[in-house]
């Protein structure tokens, strides 16, 4: 094994935090956990988001920097070759071959998202939506731009699709320097301001105060009322259990396969117990602080409380992009204001947007012995086509469909999997060790029972509840207009053929492997 490379790694500690709280921040922070709060119960939705954030979050978190730093000393970046390690029946890398299936159809639409939050930046700075003062016309402005609607505003797709070129660009630009270079640099910019235009926007929708006097309810706090007000009625619903476990996988990127890519740059020495918990923790203080604080309370304080509702029952696209905008319409600097708001999220976007390229890129070098470039571009055409469809299919659903069974479905099931491989087949023993080497801090005796019991239950009760109640009718196509139908087919058959060139990809890799180790 003369041709070794060395390994990339990372450039320095607080680098690798800020990266993995890079890929853990997301639009997740920002857009969808005020509308889970705010229609699962405000203040009740917190009592399941944070006993799950404790029984599943952080021990998750662990384990997927266990497991990655472990996989890492193998020389395996993503989590085929690390379940290999772990488990050494040849059925292993074929599960693992989950973990790159979820974070690449994820990034296929996450990317497209993501460039709108750059557009808007441009359009608020500029004012470009600034005539449009009522929800009809933003909304218009919003469909219009993501060619789901035809009207005057944008008469193509062009805006939307260049930006998308733009972005894309970027993401593989970022991805193609590496890990110190690329991931980490972007970590280190975009992370402190990120944080500095949160605060600002905070503290300037806590000043709101009651912007029209005339309807004093409409007031910032009655904002904060309405999104932190406990309704524990709410709590007899398992809906809104299983929307806080959602919440808590996604906005923590556990079970999709990044966090392991990460940490599998880590020297086998390198502390993982309290990296995995201040980078958890981080993002908690960006989702709760931070992202409950900005677009709910502002939204009661313009529109209140009936109105908020509605918004977010029309899901986060339109408190992003349609009430936020109105808002900016109407304060004094609302194109400043404007500007931080989308920049804030397209920071938060492209630090995760990098992270789920990443284990495609780990596989076919560590895997497949590509270099960076061969990789780097062999996941871009593989992205770019796939992103067409998610582009010009938008409004028949494509994009929730991927997000349905990559985004909510897939995450539990690669999180049991991984839980069970880790904790039962590798054996907790030596799972304990391996996430407590080189610690910083010990990790309290009592999540040793929590990862090997309490997870996987949590795990396994509810990946059986989601396919009863959701997945099954989901599949069938329950509610699905006739439009649709064929389109929510395409994305299926689409995340299909991704897995199977996936597997395909794993099985092509260890078979040239076992010829090699046989020459
Ligand atoms: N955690 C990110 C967010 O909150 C989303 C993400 C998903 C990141 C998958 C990486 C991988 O938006």
């Amino acid at each position: 094994m003369s041709e070794l490379k060395e390994r990339e790694e990372w450039g320095s500690k607080i680098g690798l935090i800020l990266a993995v709280a890079g890929n853990a921040v997301g639009l997740g922070n920002f857009l969808r956990f005020p509308v889970q709060a705010a229609q699962n119960g405000g203040g009740a939705f917190m009592i399941p988001y944070f006993l799950f954030f404790l029984l599943l979050g952080i021990p998750l978190m662990w384990i997927e920097w266990g497991i990655g730093r472990h996989g890492g000393k193998y020389r395996h970046g993503s989590a085929p070759g690390m379940f290999q390690v772990l488990w050494k029946h040849p059925i292993a890398k074929y599960f693992g071959a989950l973990g790159l299936v979820i974070s690449l159809v994820i990034m296929i639409y996450y990317t497209f998202i993501e460039s709108w939050t750059l557009a808007y930046s441009f359009f608020s700075l500029t004012k470009l939506y600034f005539d449009q003062t009522t929800f009809e016309g933003m909304t218009s402005f919003l469909t219009s731009y993501q060619g789901v609607t035809q009207s005057n505003h944008f008469d193509s797709l062009w805006p939307a699709y260049s930006i998308l070129l733009v972005t894309f660009v970027l993401n593989f630009w970022i991805l193609y320097r590496g890990i110190s270079r690329g991931i980490e640099k972007l970590a280190k910019i975009a992370m402190p301001l990120l944080l500095i235009f949160g605060i600002v926007l905070a503290i300037r929708v806590i000043t709101l105060g009651t912007p029209d006097p005339s309807q004093p309810e409409n007031s910032v706090w009655n904002g904060f009322g309405f999104i932190w007000n406990p309704n524990f009625e709410l709590l007899a619903n398992p809906s809104v259990w299983l929307a806080a476990a959602g919440q808590i996988f996604f906005t923590l990127s556990v079970g999709m396969g990044t966090i392991h890519a990460y940490a599998s740059y880590l020297k086998p020495k390198d502390d993982i117990a309290l990296s995995g918990l201040t980078t958890a923790s981080t993002n908690e203080f960006a989702e709760v602080v931070l992202g409950g604080s900005i677009a709910i309370p502002a939204a009661v304080a313009f529109f209140g409380v009936t109105m908020t509702t509605q918004i977010a029952m029309g899901g986060s696209f339109n408190l992003g992009f349609v009430s936020m905008p109105i808002i900016f319409t109407k304060i004094p600097f609302g194109e400043f204001f404007g500007f931080i708001w989308f920049l804030l999220l397209f920071f938060a976007g492209i630090t995760s947007s990098v992270a789920m390229g990443q284990p495609v890129i780990a596989f076919l070098e560590d895997e497949l012995g590509m270099d960076r470039k061969k990789a780097t571009m062999l996941l871009a055409l593989i992205v770019f086509i796939c992103v067409q469809f998610v582009v010009f299919f938008l409004k028949y659903g494509f994009l929730d469909e991927m997000d349905y069974w990559a985004g909510t479905f897939g995450l539990v099931v690669f999180a049991f999997l991984e839980t069970v491989i880790f904790m039962w087949v590798f054996d907790s023993k030596k799972a304990w060790e391996e996430m407590n080497m080189g610690g910083d801090i010990k990790i309290p005796i009592l999540f040793l029972y929590i990862m090997k019991y309490v997870t996987p239950v949590i795990l396994f009760v509810i990946m059986v509840w989601w396919a009863v109640v959701d997945a099954i009718p989901k599949l069938m196509l329950t509610g699905v207009s006739e439009e649709s139908v064929p389109y929510i087919w395409g994305a299926r058959l689409l995340m299909l053929a991704i897995s199977a060139l996936i597997l395909f990809l794993v099985k092509l890799a260890w078979d040239k492997k076992e010829a090699k180790a046989k020459a």
